[in-house]
């Protein structure tokens, strides 16, 4: 491919030899005449091709590899969506809604496409990302033949790419409101409004193995729009489903009613302030659901992420009938596995029961985890249960 080059310190080439996506604006050494969002080659201090990537003339990162093969194909784009989706058509076979391309872990960084039946939506996150967004949605509308598209740009990180914030119609008309099956369940998604891309789709697959073990009473905390409660509502004989968020709650249940499920009761509360509640009263239940939002957003908001994951596990854990099932979940990629694993093990501790490990889950499939990058490997999701 023919484009401008970007030279890299010896820190940038060691990060790229190890196999990381990403370059720092401290690590490069000159960018020429490289434009905002162009594909550039890379060379090494000494000269040494290390491969292609995307350029921002403004974000930190500064580079987003694409390849460290000697020659990048011109159809690259392309060429990435096709194996993306022919990936996804093993992985989510059957599935209604999923994530198409998931950035980095699908060597398109920066570029998100999630499905919801016969619409698409999509994200560009970076100067490429947006460049290259005409023929991002010409080459999915060659393969997918969607009836929509719509462009969900309105995360705060474009800002740092120096791009607005928008969201609107590409493509075709997209409705408000936009109804999924998941694995038997339907959910309504605003893909215009609602969170992410409209649902939580990296926990498709961890909704649908964890009902199996949902029982009796059933809380489901930090619920969304009823993710694991209404999965869960099918086998159990109550769910008690909860968010901050009215919104939310209200779309609960709208769902519940969809679904003829009777037995889930949606409440707007804060969790920390029922966990505690409920406790105060000795309220017992057989399966808590634990889905919080990212505590640590940044690697100095750990140590505040720990107390705040300690006081929620902790408290739902003293709410578990012995017997019970705990699922609880962290999105944090500032808490890894093994921290994660440590401190579910000191709030079981501190709560004085004793847990078996039932399954160890991560997000979904259509959502790559690339070893070695630990950033990619952001959702923990750890079915336990308190021993009877
Ligand atoms: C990761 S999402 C949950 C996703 C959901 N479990 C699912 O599977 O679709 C986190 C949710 O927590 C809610 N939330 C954030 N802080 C909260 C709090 N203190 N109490 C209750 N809900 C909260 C947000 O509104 C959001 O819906």
């Amino acid at each position: 491919m023919n484009c401008s080059t970007v030279f890299v310190g010896s820190k940038g080439q060691i990060r790229i030899n190890a196999g990381h996506p990403w370059v720092f604006r401290s690590d490069i050494r000159a960018a020429g005449d490289a434009r905002p969002g162009d594909v550039v080659r890379v060379s090494g201090p000494h000269g040494r091709h290390l491969g292609f990537a995307f350029f921002s003339s403004r974000s930190e990162i500064t580079l987003r590899m694409l390849t460290r093969e000697a020659e990048l194909s011109e159809h690259f784009l392309e060429e990435r969506i096709a194996a993306a989706l022919s990936w996804r058509r093993i992985i989510a076979a059957g599935a209604d809604a999923y994530r198409i391309i998931h950035g980095e872990g699908d060597g398109l960084p920066s570029f998100i496409v999630d499905r919801y039946g016969d619409f698409v939506v999509i994200q560009t996150l970076s100067q490429a990302g947006e460049r290259l967004k005409a023929r991002l949605v010409e080459a999915l509308l060659t393969s997918l033949h969607p009836r929509g598209v719509i462009e969900r740009n309105d995360p705060r990180v474009r800002l740092l790419e120096g791009l607005d914030r928008r969201v609107g119609v590409l493509h075709g008309t997209v409705p408000e409101i936009v109804e999924i099956d998941e694995s038997g369940v339907l959910f309504q998604a605003d893909l215009y409004h609602g969170q992410k891309t409209g649902l939580f789709l990296d926990q498709r697959e961890n909704h649908v193995s964890s009902r199996e073990y949902a029982h009796g009473r059933v809380l489901d905390a930090f619920t969304y729009n009823g993710g694991f409660g209404l999965h869960a509502a099918r086998s159990a004989a109550e769910v008690v489903a909860v968010d901050v968020s009215t919104t939310a709650v209200a779309r609960v249940a709208r769902n519940a009613d969809r679904n003829g499920l009777n037995n889930v009761v949606a409440r707007e509360a804060n969790v920390f302030d029922l966990l505690r509640d409920f406790e105060r009263r000795g309220e017992l239940f057989d399966t808590v659901f634990l889905d919080p939002p990212a505590f640590a957003k940044s690697r100095d908001a750990v140590d505040k992420a720990r107390r705040g994951y300690n006081e929620i596990n902790r408290r739902a854990l003293r709410l578990l009938a012995p017997g019970g099932c705990l699922v609880t979940c962290s999105c944090s990629y500032h808490v890894s596995e093994t921290d994660f694993e440590a401190l579910i093990e000191k709030a079981a501790l501190d709560a004085g029961v004793s847990l078996q490990f039932v399954e160890k889950r991560r997000q979904a499939r259509d959502h790559p985890i690339i070893m070695g990058v630990p950033e990619t490997h952001y959702l923990k999701c750890f079915i336990l249960r308190r021993t009877p």
